[in-house]
């Protein structure tokens, strides 16, 4: 049974923190929760009428979305190069930005990148995107799976590398890391499920519109 009816408009959130960037856009956009996402417990949240949200960590964001449990939601770019969910992205929101890299110990990755031919084990949770880039370069890439922390894996021998997203940079130089080659520009985007957006237009196209001024509203006032 769907409980994600016509009249209601369904919005998924990466929990984290994407989420504090994300609140000022809602606001703009008149469409805040009206309870505290950061200490609730309830992961369904009630926003202005006809309007409710889903609290849910971002690798799940996708598939909410692609399966209509959600008719929107808010995610990095990273999980959806990883995911390639069938969804609409309308819209960068320009927030929770990083970069996809491959990172390594200072020593090893002086050496240079891994030979054609080579075998080199690599800490990430982007296994696709992580096999995809060493088969171009014919290189045996032995995938460690990892849900977060990457950057312990080389400390303690496990992999060679790791392939996650840098922000500051901080934790990889607190790791004796450095990166290695930085592949994609990430920010957070909004996505749509495709029936959602035929079946309810006028709620969803209206709502990108407000964030798109929200967010150009936002980039304006940084570049101040
Ligand atoms: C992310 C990422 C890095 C870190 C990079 O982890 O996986 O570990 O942030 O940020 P920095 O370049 O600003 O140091 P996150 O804090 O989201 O937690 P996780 O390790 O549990 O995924």
């Amino acid at each position: 049974m769907s409980t994600n009816s016509n009249d209601v408009l369904t919005i998924a959130l990466s929990k984290g923190r994407i989420l504090e960037e994300t609140l000022p856009l809602l606001e703009h956009a008149d469409i805040l929760p009206v309870e505290d996402v950061f200490t609730t417990r309830k992961l369904m949240v009630d926003g202005p009428e006809g309007i409710r949200f889903l609290i849910i960590r971002a690798a799940d964001v996708c598939t909410y979305v692609e399966r209509g449990a959600a008719d929107m939601g808010i995610v990095g770019r990273d999980l959806l190069l990883e995911w390639r969910p069938q969804v609409f992205e309308p819209l960068d929101l320009k927030i929770g930005a990083c970069r996809l890299c491959v990172a390594g110990p200072e020593a090893s990755v002086a050496q240079g990148k891994p030979e054609a031919g080579s075998r080199v084990r690599i800490a990430t949770k982007y296994d696709y995107l992580a096999k995809q880039y060493y088969m171009k370069q014919s290189v045996q890439a032995d995938i460690i799976h990892l849900y977060g922390s990457m950057e312990l894996a080389p400390l303690v021998g496990m992999a060679d590398r790791i392939f996650d997203v840098v922000s500051t940079g901080g934790t990889l130089r607190a790791n004796g890391l450095v990166e290695e080659e930085s592949l994609y520009e990430i920010t957070s985007r909004l996505i749509v499920n495709p029936v959602s957006f035929a079946m309810k237009k006028g709620l969803i196209q209206p709502m990108i519109e407000h964030l798109r001024e929200a967010v150009a509203l936002r980039v304006a006032a940084e570049e101040k």
